[in-house]
């Protein structure tokens, strides 16, 4: 009997299989001969939101839940974060190396070249109304560029896809910007090539009339930190958005649209939103061990706590608690840290917290310490999206180029009825246009 397989004897008829084993795995596949008639169409394996299933085999990024363990390429994420701008680690993430003195300039004139966008996206992005939520207008906007570059489409070429990754990780902090300032009334700063890639971003946001935005050095450092911790976290909902979307081959734009907009739900990158109209909401310090009651009995959930992967502390909250101790130097102390270490304090010390295996996770603290810098809410998410644009396209390219892989088509369970007949039927009478009828 074979030492890497697994033997799977079906009760129903007696029969057994032999199933191989690799990397702990076993192929779904195999599982198709099981059928007690020859006519049946096989045994699947059911696992709703892939909470067993893997759907790919990746070299970019692993994450340990157990352990607490995340690394981009093999490199622990807080070793980049100490010796690395959020570049190289874009670079890292799509080329499976750091760049050399030479690759690095050439990398960064090649986003340089390509952080404008035309005039008429300025136009379009015009058309939102005023209270837009920015992740709307970023997903619309990363949309429309599809339509500004038809070759996108042609994502055989490797040279198409070397200019798509360039123009979304050069354009997406202008579209976040310009949706910014579109929100306020204000008018839309152009890049300056000169700046890094954080002070360039922040300047688009605040840079006022003639005058250019000095930004802190420490704030800049800080949110090129929270860039490189947000710039890709291996099959999370967004990523399996853009590689489940990239698999049918539709362009990458609009493959990015659609991991956005995944990236938007509270669930996932909308919970740092969700975290700091919680810790609002809590108001106080002493309000915290009421509102932990109200977790346990079920009215709400902690936000920023738990992941479908970690089942220890994230790396990740670590580094983003001495981020905002860096950044409260400059800006001064936001209280709602305190709100938050007491919360992760009592939390962490609580049997519900402590079975459930619940941590505080990476946007447990990203909020608290964009809104010091000066960041609105409802850009937070925004935020999000910039850096995890780079791991997105990471992992579109692997999917593109993995032989193995095909569109991706999740198989279903049928529950619903069995073959029925209409009965006849009549045809509601539709009024007459320009009948108002009141609701209600
Ligand atoms: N607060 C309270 N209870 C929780 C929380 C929470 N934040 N998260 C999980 N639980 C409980 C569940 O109620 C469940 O309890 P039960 O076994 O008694 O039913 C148990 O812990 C397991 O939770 P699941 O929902 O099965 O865990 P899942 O892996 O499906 O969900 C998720 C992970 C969505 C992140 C969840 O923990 C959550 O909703 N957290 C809050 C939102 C959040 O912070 N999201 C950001 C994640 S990080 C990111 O995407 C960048």
């Amino acid at each position: 009997m074979p030492e890497n397989a697994l033997t799977v004897t079906d009760n129903r008829t007696g029969k057994t299989y032999t199933v191989p084993i690799t990397n702990n795995t076993v192929h779904a596949m195999d599982f198709r001969q099981i059928r007690v008639d020859p006519d049946e169409f096989g045994m699947m394996t059911y696992d709703p939101a892939f909470t067993n299933t893997a759907s790919c085999q990746s070299q970019i990024t692993v994450v340990d839940g157990d352990k607490g363990i995340l690394r981009y390429r093999g490199y622990d994420i807080a070793e980049l974060a100490e010796n690395c701008n959020y570049l190289q680690v874009a670079y890292l993430l799509i080329h499976g190396e750091l760049p050399s003195h030479q690759e690095e300039k050439e990398w960064n004139h090649q986003l340089c070249i390509r952080m404008g966008i035309f005039e008429n996206i300025k136009k379009f992005m015009e058309g939102f109304r005023y209270d837009a939520h920015p992740m709307g207008i970023l997903v619309s906007t990363v949309a429309a560029l599809s339509t500004f570059y038809p070759d996108s489409k042609n994502v055989r070429d490797p040279e198409t896809r070397k200019n798509v990754i360039y123009r979304l990780i050069g354009k997406m902090p202008i579209i976040a910007a310009y949706a910014y300032r579109h929100r306020k009334g204000l008018p839309y700063v152009y890049p300056e090539p000169e700046l890094s890639y954080t002070a360039n971003f922040m300047n688009m946001l605040w840079q006022s009339s003639e005058l250019k935005y000095l930004t802190s050095p420490v704030l800049e450092h800080a949110l090129d930190v929270l860039f490189i911790l947000h710039a890709d976290h291996e099959q999370s909902c967004s990523t399996h958005a853009m590689r489940s979307v990239g698999s049918a081959e539709a362009d990458p734009f609009l493959a990015t649209a659609a991991a956005a907009s995944a990236l938007a739900g509270p669930l996932h990158g909308g919970a740092n939103e969700e975290v700091l109209a919680m810790l609002t909401r809590i108001g106080s310090k002493d309000n915290v061990a009421e509102y932990v009651k109200g977790v346990k009995e079920g009215k709400y959930r902690l936000m920023g706590f738990g992941h479908r992967v970690y089942k220890n502390y994230d790396p990740r909250a670590r580094i983003m608690k001495r981020v905002a101790e860096e950044v409260f130097q400059v800006t001064g102390r936001n209280p709602k840290i305190d709100i938050a270490m007491e919360l992760e304090k009592i939390a962490l010390s609580d049997e519900y917290f402590i079975t459930r295996k619940l941590y505080p996770n990476v946007e447990f603290y990203s909020g608290v310490i964009y809104e010091a810098m000066g960041f609105d809410t409802e850009m937070f998410t925004v935020l999000f999206a910039i850096p995890r644009t780079a791991g997105w396209l990471a992992q579109w390219q692997e999917v593109i180029s993995d032989s193995e892989q095909k569109i991706c088509r999740p198989r279903q369970v049928y529950t619903g009825p069995g073959l029925r007949h209409l009965k006849k039927i009549r045809a509601a009478s539709v009024e007459p246009a320009g009948v108002y009828r009141k609701a209600g």
